[in-house]
């Protein structure tokens, strides 16, 4: 069985790290602070100092941390995991970042004999948690077919869509779905609002109509029960959107909802929601409206 590495044990690393473990797998881990790291040493797991020694320590290297920057400061940054870990090993990148950065990391680690995936996920810290993850993976087929057993063991879905870097442009194409459908419910959900309708009622016929949608579904209940918990971070849903405008500029791409998208759930940011669910998306356009708690009164 590979020794299997994880870095970054957050709402969705720490779950799917615990699945391994689950699996049956030796696991090293690493986390920028302690607590995540302690709670799975307690199950099982080896606590590394830095990123380098989590490479020394594994065959394969999986990551889900914030941003790209990051991604690159941990595995190819002083300490980082290109520091230890030995040719012939693989790093899975299943954190959200973009198709160049994926690419570059490909090509650095390929100079080391080191294999790259970019194996970003959906399915939210629930699916995390129930092992049911969708991985889009982009890179060689060789290093996926290895790694398609520690795959299985955090997923229920693993696609292959194409070369280093495809798994994060799907990703991105997820993440323009998520971000706009998520703002096209709140503010219909606002309107039903104003309107003074029994939003339950709302939520109840939307979904046996044509407006209906998976994150309708999702998000319509947290705004009825101004409940929105801390499952899909805003912080993160407004950094996928800055990198697909960023991708787009490179594409010479418009843009249109995707970039008032990004201006909205970063006002959300500025009123202090950044590590609240985006479904909180909703009291930006209420205090446009000049309204307050909308939802509230008619759940
Ligand atoms: N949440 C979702 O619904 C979701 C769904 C699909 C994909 N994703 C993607 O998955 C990735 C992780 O998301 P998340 O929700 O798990 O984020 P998160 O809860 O904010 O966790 C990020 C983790 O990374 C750690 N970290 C940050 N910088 C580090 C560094 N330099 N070295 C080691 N560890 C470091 C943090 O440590 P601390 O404990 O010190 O903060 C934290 O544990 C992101 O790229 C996100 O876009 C998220």
């Amino acid at each position: 069985m590979e020794r299997v590495g994880f870095i970054g044990l957050g709402q969705m690393g720490k779950p799917m790290a615990r699945n391994l473990l689950n699996a049956g797998y030796s696991l090293t881990v690493y986390n920028r602070s302690k607590p995540p790291m302690e709670e799975l040493a307690s199950h099982g797991a080896k606590m590394a100092g830095s990123p380098s020694e989590v490479g020394s320590n594994s065959d394969v290297v999986i990551l889900s941390l914030p941003y790209p920057e990051t991604v690159k400061q941990v595995v190819l940054g002083t300490g980082g995991v290109i520091e230890g870990i030995h040719p012939g090993g693989v790093v899975i990148d299943t954190s959200t970042t973009d198709p160049l950065t994926a690419r570059e990391l490909y090509e650095e680690l390929r100079k080391r004999g080191v294999g790259f995936l970019d194996a970003p996920v959906s399915g939210g810290p629930e699916g995390a948690e129930a092992a049911t993850l969708t991985f889009m993976v982009g890179g060689e087929n060789k290093d996926l077919e290895r790694c398609m057993p520690i795959l299985r063991a955090m997923g229920r879905h693993v696609f292959h869509v194409g070369g280093p870097g495809a798994g994060q442009g799907v990703k991105l194409v997820n993440q323009i779905l998520v971000a706009i459908h998520t703002l096209a419910a709140a503010e219909a959900m606002l309107f039903a609002s104003s309107l003074g309708l029994d939003l339950g009622m709302v939520l109840e016929v939307i979904q046996r109509s044509a407006g209906d949608s998976f994150i309708f579904r999702r998000v319509a209940p947290q705004f009825i029960a101004r409940k929105f918990g801390r499952g899909w971070q805003t912080y993160l849903i407004h950094k996928d959107l800055g990198l697909v405008l960023k991708t787009a500029e490179r594409l010479k791409l418009p843009m249109l909802l995707s970039s008032l998208a990004h201006e909205k759930y970063g006002a959300a940011i500025t009123r202090g929601l950044e590590k609240i669910d985006s479904a909180a998306v909703i009291k930006v356009l209420e205090q446009l409206a000049g309204l307050k708690d909308t939802t509230k009164t008619n759940g």
